[in-house]
This record gives C-alpha cells, sequence and structure tokens, in this order.
C-alpha cells in the first residue's frame, strides 16, 4: 500500500486520485462536524463550494438545512453555522444538509475522483484505518489547508492515520509528505488538544470564542463511523 498526503487541496489538485482511496481531513472544524452530525442523526450532507449554490439548493428542496460558515462564522439566513455543538438531534436528525465551508468543502470537491472518499477527523482516527486496511487500495490524505496554505491540525491528524497504518504491520511505502506528516504527529500525540490550541486557526477559532469546538475536534477515538462522499452525497454507506 503506497499513501501519500496532500497538504493542501491545491496539491491535491495534481495527484493522480484514480483507483485510491482520498481521506479527506479539516480537523477544525468541518469534517468533525460531519461526524458529530452524522453520531447525531444526520441524514446527508450535500457540500458545495459557493454560499449561492447552497442557497439555490436549498430553495429548490426546503426540506433540506443550509450550513456553512465563513472566516468561521455562520451565515445569514442559515439553518446551521459550522459549530459542531449546533448539530444536535433535535435539529439534525433525519435531515440533509447542504454545507459550505471555505475550505473544508473545497477539499471533498477536488478528492471526488478517487475510488472512494472518506471524511476524516481526530474523531474516527480508528475506524478509518479499519476501513482503509479493508479496501486494500493505495491512500491519498488530502487536507484541507487554509486557503490553499499547508495548515498544521490537518496534516498531524494525516499524520496519526499514516501512523496507524504503519502500526498494522501492513507492508506501507510512504511518500516523502505522508513521512512528514508521520513526524509531526509524533511530536504532539499525548497532547493533540494542545496542539489545536495552540496552531493558528485552533487560537483564531478561540478568539471567536469557540474553544469549546476545538475540545469537540480533538476527542480522539470517539467515532466509530467513516462517512463517505459519493455522487454528490455524503453518506453512512454501512
Ligand atoms: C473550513 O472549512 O474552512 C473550516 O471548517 C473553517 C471553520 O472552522 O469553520
Amino acid at each position: 500500500m503506497i499513501v501519500d498526503l496532500a497538504f493542501t487541496p491545491h496539491e491535491l489538485e495534481k495527484k493522480e486520485l484514480a483507483g485510491k482511496s482520498v481521506v479527506v481531513i479539516d480537523a477544525l472544524r468541518a469534517t468533525t462536524t460531519m461526524t458529530v452530525g452524522f453520531e447525531n442523526g444526520a441524514a446527508a450532507f450535500i457540500p458545495v463550494e459557493t454560499v449561492e449554490e447552497a442557497r439555490d439548493l436549498v430553495a429548490k428542496n426546503p426540506d433540506f438545512l443550509l450550513a456553512g460558515e465563513r472566516g468561521a462564522r455562520p451565515l445569514e439566513g442559515f439553518h446551521l453555522g459550522n459549530s459542531p455543538r449546533d448539530y444536535r438531534p433535535q435539529k439534525v436528525k433525519g435531515k440533509t444538509i447542504v454545507m459550505t465551508t471555505t475550505n473544508g468543502t473545497r477539499a471533498l470537491i477536488v478528492g471526488r475522483g478517487g475510488a472512494e472518499v472518506l471524511i476524516g477527523s481526530f474523531l474516527n482516527l480508528s475506524a478509518l484505518v479499519d476501513r482503509l486496511i479493508e479496501a486494500e487500495r493505495d491512500v491519498i490524505i488530502a487536507c484541507s489547508g487554509e486557503k490553499d496554505i499547508f495548515c498544521l491540525e490537518d496534516t498531524v491528524c494525516g499524520g496519526a492515520i499514516v501512523e496507524r497504518l504503519e502500526k498494522t504491520g501492513l507492508p506501507l511505502v510512504k511518500t516523502d509528505a505522508a513521512g512528514a506528516a508521520k513526524i509531526l504527529y509524533e511530536q504532539c500525540e499525548g497532547n493533540v488538544y494542545g496542539m489545536l490550541c495552540t496552531c493558528e486557526w485552533g487560537v483564531y477559532l478561540e478568539g471567536l470564542g469557540l474553544g469549546k469546538d476545538v475540545r469537540v475536534c480533538a476527542q480522539v477515538d470517539s467515532s466509530k463511523i467513516v462517512p463517505v462522499y459519493r455522487d454528490g452525497r455524503i453518506i453512512l454507506d454501512r
């Protein structure tokens, strides 16, 4: 199994995705929020790139919920922002959620050429690794980054996947990017929450009064689900 990693969606665009398992990570906060949404009964997420697209889709499908952020702030007229704490069962159970976020939804859309596209975060690391092993495909870890610039939290989360894959004893070939992510993960393995609090986006979220979200995003292995992005929708397929 070859394991590669793209630090940003722009880098992902340059990679050959066909036949590979792609894991999209936006640890702070989009892919964490989706996972929490599914844990609380959401039926599906539809990621779209722009606010206009999101509004149009919900106008045509009034049962859908409109969700997302820009600059981590909720958008006017939207039912939900991008705080995992908003995605409570009373709001999301059975709902299809149209979501637009700055970086996470873009990485998903770029990643859709993979044989399968999986939603990853610190919450579902072990479940993800089990699924990747089962699939027996080469893997590309797609970090969402921040506006096409490297960010620490997604890379460390990607590094955790590399480390766990390696620990299974599988013969693994790591690209330099995957190896570098693993080294970064090893530096903060014992204190994922501390890393999330001190990385740039974590500090930014704290400044907006969203520090409690960071705590949710640090709940390593709290979920056993692996959402899958297929045919334009993110769903649970098992
Ligand atoms: C994104 O997709 O850029 C992030 O999830 C931003 C956020 O924290 O809301």
